[in-house]
């Protein structure tokens, strides 16, 4: 079960709780709930005590913001939004067992008392200490509220409580030039009690648990808790002063609340008690357990470190087995923005691509950024529909199908003696224990593959027998081919069951796999007994149109446009100069009366124009990117008169087209807006 070899009765599996103030996206599928479904699914395939535990995280700083900026209250939008992440989710089919929220009655109980308990041990220390304060807003700028230059990197974006262009976790009197997202004030220091949890008192236990027993998690992980820990600990505050959280339990605390932080990890124990009334703390309390973390790699610190210490410090928790953090996915090359509307969204998608939910999980998973970034492109996820999953996977599972039906009217033929395939039978007799292997160790790119493999074993395994040629001559062969194949497919609908659950639904049932099939029969060829019945052939993946895809690169370039105009701000003004100086330009009027691209350069277009002294002028601009030179004949431009002439692709050009530039960097050519004689000044 473990690399350790260490035995557990039970696992716990959480997934990082997303905020309740968008949907979620495809980088919050392939970085969290795509893997820890395939964990959860396999367990349970393994006849393993398992539940896997989500919710919505409905406190701290990016809720009130939204609500802010929406004119709405934080309740509205944490109800708006968990409605849409939950149903999303259970469309993909992430298989909760529950899927609940930190604004539920029986959360803010067990956060209140989480810390009350603490409280009582004296575990914080209570700190007086300036805080920023928006003079205008009559609030404490905490988290979000405040942006500012990172001391770290020098990134003039940074919020209170982390630089995202660095990663570096920052407290709100760290940054330079601070001012308030509320007002845009430049907020004022003013004094403020919190409760602090020394993370420093843990440290000499963390090191321990982490550095020294746990030489086993992933290489980023491990190595940014070793970051973390060189660095030393610090106190933590786990206090704000805010007005959407969950009260802090204490007298004197009036207006402040739990620092979401420290409310969020707390989630995962109220859903478990949510689930379970009766045997909740089994799972997170029993050292019999095994608690798994899936999360995203900007949230390792506080579940190795942060969520870790709260625990320690209340003594009758188990700490965490295995944190498996993924590193982000971008899409098509940029960082995915819920801000900038960077994302392919889950609940969108699900509406454009209905019922294609496992292309989907197939495409996260074969490029989930497991040990680095990766990349999602709409080409890419075509590509591996059509040529995987169609192409291989389905093609497969359709020939075996429909010769099945042709040979044998849908009954399972007898195998006879297979000995003569004993190398095929070998090769796929392995994959049980490779997949295991690699769910195991959360290596669920390379397990996928394995499945995958499966399916290329079965169409090798057909081309070289080519039993729709030997039917003719040896029948009987065929037959124990056909079983074979058939095998292969019965293994196919079980290998796949964690990664594509509705694939492997449908082929289960069209093969009419007995009930007592599981993951245990995985790689045995005596799945489907002679003389067994299948049912008719359907097809289990279709064919994604360019169309299809164009549509999802338009959407984002749309966007990409929307961006540029959202953030365009134009160059500084250059110095002044006097009027005999601008006077020195000669701008005219000309009309083109030829127009083409000049040979051997992507950039230029050649230019006849009519300048209204006779004699053409010739020109070269850089502006073939942006025109079909047939489209501007016949059209008027501004244009430089008097700039001495210079050769460009041995072309010599006498002036120079007047263009403005849009924020992508393309060019639009300026002209009178009606019909002006050629020649005339351009004031
Ligand atoms: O980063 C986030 O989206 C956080 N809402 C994750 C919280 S995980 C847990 F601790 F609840
Ligand atoms: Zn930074």
């Amino acid at each position: 079960m473990n690399k350790d070899n260490k035995k557990y009765n039970r696992v716990l599996v959480t997934t990082a709780l997303p905020y309740a103030n968008g949907p979620v996206h495809i980088g919050h599928l392939a970085g969290v709930y795509i893997p820890a479904d395939i964990y959860t699914r396999y367990l349970r395939l393994k006849h393993i005590d398992v539940i896997l535990i989500g919710g919505s995280d409905e406190h701290g700083v990016p809720i009130t913001i939204k609500a802010r900026n929406e004119g709405v209250t934080p309740q509205d939008i944490v109800d708006r939004y968990h409605k849409i992440i939950k149903e999303s989710f259970e469309e993909l089919g992430i298989s909760f067992d529950i899927y609940s929220r930190t604004t539920s009655d029986i959360h803010k109980e067990m956060a209140s008392n989480f810390f009350r308990t603490l409280y009582d041990k004296g575990e914080f220390v209570e700190k007086t200490s300036m805080q920023l304060y928006d003079e205008q807003a009559n609030q404490f700028l905490a988290d979000r509220y405040v942006v500012g230059t990172c001391p770290h990197c020098g990134n003039d974006g940074a919020y209170g409580d982390q630089c995202e262009k660095c990663g570096t976790s920052l407290a709100a009197t760290d940054l330079i030039n601070p001012h308030s997202t509320i007002t845009g004030s430049v907020p004022v220091l003013r004094e403020t009690k919190h409760w602090y949890l020394p993370l420093d008192k843990w440290e000499p236990k963390l090191r321990k648990w982490i550095l020294e027993d746990h030489k086993e998690w992933k290489t980023n992980v491990y190595g940014q808790c070793k970051s973390w820990l060189d660095m030393g600990l610090q106190p933590r505050a786990v206090s704000r002063d805010l007005n959407w959280g969950v009260p802090v339990p204490v007298e004197g605390a009036e207006g402040k609340v739990l620092y979401v932080w420290f409310d969020a990890p707390i989630g995962y124990i109220s859903n478990t008690k949510e689930l379970l009334p009766d045997s909740w703390e089994k799972y997170w309390k029993e050292p019999d357990s095994k608690i798994v973390h899936f999360i995203g790699k900007d949230n390792i610190v506080f579940h190795c470190i942060v969520f870790p210490s709260m625990l320690m410090a209340d003594g009758s928790y188990q700490l965490p087995e295995n944190v498996p953090a993924n590193e982000f996915l971008n899409l098509e090359g940029d960082k995915i923005s819920t801000s900038r509307n960077w994302a392919v969204w889950l609940h969108e998608y699900l509406k454009d691509f209905p019922g294609k939910q496992d292309v989907l999980r197939y495409v996260l998973t074969a490029n989930a950024p497991e040990t680095k970034d990766n990349d999602f492109t709409w080409r890419d996820f075509q590509a591996r529909n059509n040529n995987e999953l169609v192409a291989i996977l389905g093609n497969f599972i359709n020939r075996v199908l429909v010769l099945t039906h042709k040979y044998y009217n849908g009954v399972i033929p007898a195998q006879g003696d297979a000995s003569k395939y004993s190398d095929i039978i070998a090769e796929f007799a392995s994959v049980k224990d490779e997949l295991e292997n690699y769910i195991e160790n959360y290596r669920f790119r390379d397990a996928l593959r394995e499945a995958m493999n499966l399916a290329r074993i079965g169409n090798k395994f057909l081309a070289d027998t080519e039993p729709w040629k030997l039917i003719k001559t040896n029948p009987d062969q065929v037959e124990t081919i056909m079983n074979i194949a058939l095998q292969i497919s019965a293994n196919l609908a079980i290998a796949f069951e964690p990664f594509l659950p509705f694939m492997a639904l449908k082929l289960k049932n069209i093969l009419n796999l007995p009930q007592n099939v599981s993951w245990d029969n995985l790689g045995s060829i005596d799945i489907l007994p002679h003389g067994h019945v299948i049912n008719q052939p359907q097809l289990l993946f279709e064919k994604i149109e360019d169309s299809e895809i164009d549509a999802q690169i338009q959407r984002l370039q749309r966007i990409k446009k929307e961006n540029e105009l959202t953030n365009f701000r134009p160059q500084v003004i250059a110095p002044t100069i006097d009027f005999s100086e601008f006077e020195k330009i000669d701008m005219r009027v000309g009309t083109i009366k030829e127009c083409a691209k000049v040979p051997k350069a992507d950039k230029l277009l050649f230019f006849k124009i009519d300048d209204g002294t006779g004699t053409e002028r010739t020109i070269v601009s850089g502006i073939a990117k942006y025109y079909n030179p047939e489209d501007l004949v016949g059209k008027q431009i501004c244009f430089v008169a008097n700039l001495a002439p210079r050769k460009l692709k041995g072309i010599e050009s006498q002036g120079m087209i007047l263009s403005a530039q849009n924020p992508d960097g393309s060019l639009i050519v300026i002209g009178p807006q009606c019909p002006v004689q050629p020649g005339s000044q351009v004031k």
